[in-house]
């Protein structure tokens, strides 16, 4: 029988290898992934986050549960907007939680949040528990993006929304050569004169080219029982948010 085979950037594994090596490169970045994630994006990966919240409108009362939430950057602005909501942060690396958990935020929040150490694939949770699901910059990271995609149907209760914020591709071919350019040649130095790190960061801008354009991964979301299906590019496409409904 052969063994199935996915993409870990832009090399070639086991299905089974992938999730570990996920793993091991969070595990890595941990402590350094915010002020990385400032560095890499001048910021803006703070505007992606609130626009998510913009199109999102976070209600008091509500469910939401944050896949991939690492160190909370959803979760919290969440909570900012809806202080009576209620957030559980789901992530396989338990190192990115820990840092989420030392953040102030999470002290003066914390009857508010839940943390739970998880696979997206596999969602410790029943059919039909949440009123709104996130996964920001998490999902091009899983193994079998589909599998997650129907997990978050399933918990989701009808009427409840699914948003993706990922990165995502630049609609126009010169444009995307020069932030190709970008990506390739300052971020892997970036992750290693900050975090000590390049091999993470090289991973990093490789499965960004990896995962679907807005429009399979819109197809990907409708497949997994999604309704409405919208997408809004950001920054001209290097990021992108995906938008569904669970009728
Ligand atoms: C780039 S970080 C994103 C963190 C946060 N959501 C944000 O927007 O800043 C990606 C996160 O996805 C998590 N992750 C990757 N694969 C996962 C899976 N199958 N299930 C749960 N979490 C996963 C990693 O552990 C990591 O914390």
């Amino acid at each position: 029988m052969t063994s199935k085979t996915t993409h870990f950037g832009f090399k070639d594994v086991e299905e089974s290898a992938k999730a570990g090596m996920v793993h091991g490169v969070f595990t890595n970045v941990a402590s350094k992934y915010d002020v990385m994630n400032d560095a890499m994006s001048l910021g803006i990966h703070r505007i992606w986050k609130d626009a998510m919240m913009d199109w999102l409108a976070p209600r008091d009362g509500q469910r939401l549960l944050d896949v991939a939430g690492g160190t909370g950057d959803i979760a919290f602005r969440f909570l900012n907007r809806a202080p009576n909501a209620q957030v559980t942060v789901l992530d396989m690396t338990e190192s990115m939680l820990i840092e989420g958990r030392k953040r102030a935020e999470a002290t003066t929040l914390a009857d508010h949040l839940d943390w739970v150490v998880g696979d997206a694939m596999a969602l410790p949770f029943p059919d039909n528990s949440f009123d709104v699901y996130t996964i920001s910059f998490g999902i091009r990271n899983v193994t079998r993006v589909q599998d997650a995609i129907n997990e978050a149907h399933r918990v989701l209760r009808p009427g409840g929304r699914f948003m993706v914020l990922e990165f995502s591709a630049i609609p126009h071919p010169g444009l995307q050569w020069a932030y190709d350019r970008y990506s390739f040649n300052i971020i892997p130095p970036l992750g290693q004169m900050i975090a000590n790190d390049r091999d993470s960061y090289q991973y990093l801008v490789e499965s960004i080219r990896k995962f679907p354009k807005q429009d399979e991964f819109s197809s990907m979301i409708r497949a997994g029982g999604f309704e409405q299906v919208s997408y809004r590019n950001l920054s001209l496409g290097i990021a992108a948010l995906h938008s569904g409904w669970k009728i």
